[in-house]
């Protein structure tokens, strides 16, 4: 008799035990995605997947919590088919409106780590490949209140040789030398660099850029990404 479980006593611990762990593990993080261009955006996110967002609309996406190096942006004058294939002025990843892979430069970037050390999430937002889009990165839970803009006008006063028909480009991808795109490992701020950084002052400017600010939050914190603030 002993060899035989009481199963329905068994299953039962078994459930209570699994349970506090099983809601531990599928915690998720809310990022609220917000169009506020008076033009379409396709907002795109790795992991996550992409979506047309048109003026006003917003698109929850949830992501479970402890991932790390995740990127949210915006693509620009975009045509998809219905199988999801096309493709964007700026920002696009490789064809697809799902995006499993980065965008193409330019396109400002929200980046962030969830759950890391001492339980905290790190965020920011980069300019280092450049800017599609204005945009604005910020927690909404209450008890962090500090977030990131990029609200300059980076576009519009683009030195002429980073101007590209989607934004302002950044110099790695249009000189690619080692000075911009610190292949040696070392680099410092640039003239361009400075450009970026004079007007958007919360984002990274430049691969090794140590004056800009990652934000944190209490991991669990849940975030708001808006284009065109
Ligand atoms: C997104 O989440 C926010 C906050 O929870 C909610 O107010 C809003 O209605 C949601 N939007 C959509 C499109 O689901
Ligand atoms: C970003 O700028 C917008 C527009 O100026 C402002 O409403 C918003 O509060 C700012 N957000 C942060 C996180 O500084
Ligand atoms: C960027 O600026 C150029 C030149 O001023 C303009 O033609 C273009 O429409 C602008 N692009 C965006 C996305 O605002
Ligand atoms: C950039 O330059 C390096 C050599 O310095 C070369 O290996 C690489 O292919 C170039 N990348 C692009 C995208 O042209």
């Amino acid at each position: 008799m002993s060899f035989f479980c009481n199963c329905s006593n068994l299953s039962t611990s078994f459930f209570l035990l699994i349970l506090p762990i099983f809601f531990t593990f599928i915690h998720a993080t809310i990022f609220e995605i917000r169009n506020s261009c008076p033009y379409t955006v396709w907002a795109a996110a790795v992991p996550g997947g992409g979506r047309q967002l048109d003026q006003d609309q917003t698109w929850n996406l949830s992501v479970i919590s402890n991932t790390n190096q995740v990127r949210i942006w915006g693509r620009t004058k975009c045509s998809f088919d219905k199988a999801g294939k096309g493709n964007c002025e700026s920002g696009g990843c490789g064809g697809l409106l799902d995006c499993q892979d980065y965008g193409s430069p330019p396109n400002t970037m929200a980046e962030y780590s969830l759950n890391q050390f001492n339980k905290a999430d790190f965020f920011d937002i980069s300019v280092v490949h450049g800017f599609n889009i204005p945009m604005e990165f910020s927690p909404t839970s209450d008890g962090c209140r500090r977030g990131a803009n990029c609200t300059g006008d980076i576009n519009g006063s683009c030195p002429n040789e980073l101007r590209d028909p989607g934004g302002c480009n950044n110099p790695c991808t249009v000189f690619n030398n080692t000075q911009y795109c610190c292949y040696s490992g070392s680099c410092g701020p640039t003239t361009y660099s400075k450009f970026f950084k004079d007007r958007c002052p919360d984002a990274y400017s430049y691969p090794l850029d140590d004056s800009a600010v990652s934000f944190t939050c209490p991991a669990g914190t849940n975030y708001r990404v808006v284009f065109c603030p």
